[in-house]
């Protein structure tokens, strides 16, 4: 029999049937909308709470196959991007789509180290902040502000206005991350060093202190490079979604960046990370696993940096920090947690609990244990997951910004409220 890219759907409310074309595996939802019982009726709509089965639009920029646990950016394997670039390298592909030529990526990196300064004020507005506030919320309301300070980003229907944005984003998110770190210890802030790398400076604008010229360790930096790499995009995850909506509505890249910086905050996205090292301290040892298991079983807790929506499979991300994670250690002092963590790790790769429901280890089982070696406290957690993140959301945003498929972002809703009913008046009422 002829096979035809197409669903052929009888409503039995009617008897009507309908023919529904199928491209790239899916349908377009609007097609629903012709089905009705009547010229009252407004159309089928689909019900998707949280998007479980939902392409919100086409993307070129990161393939993921979760039951495969594949990740590429731009094609290429994440395996070899963390073996063989740099994080200014792989924000080049993200955003522009190919790998830079040498000559591509000296002008790229001249660009976003000559770009890192914020203007003296943000530095004002930072110290208005308590000395122990979240650094997580530090970051999101000093990336907001930026947009006062640059009201020529509201201008963004073209790529030449947008580059200029995307570069002042990229280059200076870990100058303000540096400088929420900083507030946070009651340290003054060290400025940008325009002879080190991305990464070196970024240490540097942490840990610096009186000597001339800071000087971060190799073995460090690199290590810092690779998680910068590693989480640098994700696809339609929940903060990449902010990002699209906000944009949707045409407002500057620094306050829709803020939206999905808030939305990586939240325990169950970015801030995992974070919520890993707490559930880690709060077992305690090796002996108190079993009972936290059976908190988890019981829905009582859960067990943070594992799971995921699309992975279910490994993440590609965990196995390569889970590595990376000895060679830290090697140089810092091993995190006190590790143990509890291995172990933690075989249970629930072995446990019916975990393998029925394929809950693997996900990018923040590993990456908190790695940051607490290298001296942050767990509320820099996020803000570390920030910064190369910026890189994805950006160019998740000029993406749809160039989509002529993508206007403002608006679903629907399935309304479940009252009927229509009249004012009782204040004497009347309870
Ligand atoms: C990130 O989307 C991305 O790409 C995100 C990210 C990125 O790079 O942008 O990869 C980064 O956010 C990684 C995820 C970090 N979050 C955590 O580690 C928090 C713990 N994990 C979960 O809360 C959960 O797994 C999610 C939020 C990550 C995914 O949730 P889903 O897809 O909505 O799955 P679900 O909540 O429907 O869970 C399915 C079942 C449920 O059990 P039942 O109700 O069917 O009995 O698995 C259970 C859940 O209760 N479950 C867990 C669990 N995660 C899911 N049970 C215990 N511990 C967990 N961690």
């Amino acid at each position: 029999m002829a096979t035809k890219d197409s669903l052929t759907i009888v409503d039995n409310r009617t008897g009507k049937s309908y023919e529904v074309p199928i491209s790239d595996g899916s349908i377009k939802a609007m097609d629903l909308r012709q089905i009705r019982t009547g010229p009252e009726d407004f159309g089928l709509l689909s019900y998707d709470p949280a998007f479980t089965n939902t392409a919100s639009t086409r993307s070129k920029v990161t393939f993921i196959d979760g039951d495969k646990g594949i990740l590429w950016y731009r094609g290429y394997p994440i395996e070899q991007l963390a073996e063989k670039t740099t994080f200014l390298e792989v924000a080049y592909l993200i955003l522009q789509g190919e790998l830079p030529t040498q000559k591509q990526l000296d002008e790229w990196t001249w660009q976003v180290t000559h770009h890192t300064w914020v203007h003296e004020n943000v530095k004002k507005f930072m110290d208005g902040f308590h000395h122990d506030a979240h650094p997580m919320g530090m970051f999101i309301s000093t990336v907001a502000a930026l947009s006062t300070f640059y009201p020529d980003a509201k201008v963004n229907a073209d790529k030449g206005r947008r580059d200029l944005q995307i570069l002042r984003l990229v280059a200076k998110v870990p100058t303000i991350a540096a400088f929420a770190f900083r507030h946070i210890l009651g340290q003054a802030y060290a400025y940008p060093d325009n002879d080190l790398s991305y990464v070196g400076n970024f240490l540097n604008m942490l840990f610096k202190t009186t000597e001339l010229k800071y000087k971060p360790e190799p073995a460090i930096e690199r290590a810092l490079d690779v998680l910068f790499i590693l989480h640098a995009d994700h696809e339609q995850n929940c903060s990449a979604n902010a990002m699209r909506a906000i944009g949707s509505s045409e407002v500057d890249p620094y306050s829709a960046l803020a939206g999905a910086a808030a939305a990586l905050y939240g325990p169950l996205h970015g801030g995992a990370n974070e919520a890993v090292l707490r559930m880690l301290r709060s077992i305690g040892s090796n002996a108190r696993i079993p009972e936290f298991i059976r908190q988890v079983k019981g829905g009582e807790a859960k067990l943070m940096g594992f799971g995921h929506r699309v992975y279910k499979n490994y993440d590609p991300r965990a196995k390569i920090i889970k590595k990376m994670a000895d060679e830290v250690f090697a140089v810092t002092r091993p995190s006190p947690l590790i143990g509890i963590a291995r172990e933690l790790e075989k249970i629930a790769l072995e446990d019916e609990y975990f393998v029925s429901r394929k809950l693997y280890p996900n990018v923040d089982f590993y990456s908190g244990m790695i940051y607490e070696a290298l001296g942050f406290p767990v509320e820099m957690f996020p803000v570390l997951f920030a910064i190369p993140r910026t890189t994805g959301w950006l160019a998740q945003w000029q993406e749809m910004r160039d989509d002529p498929e993508q206007k403002i972002a608006r679903p629907r809703q399935l309304y479940t409220g009252y009927t229509q009913r009249d004012v009782v008046p204040m004497g009347k009422r309870g």
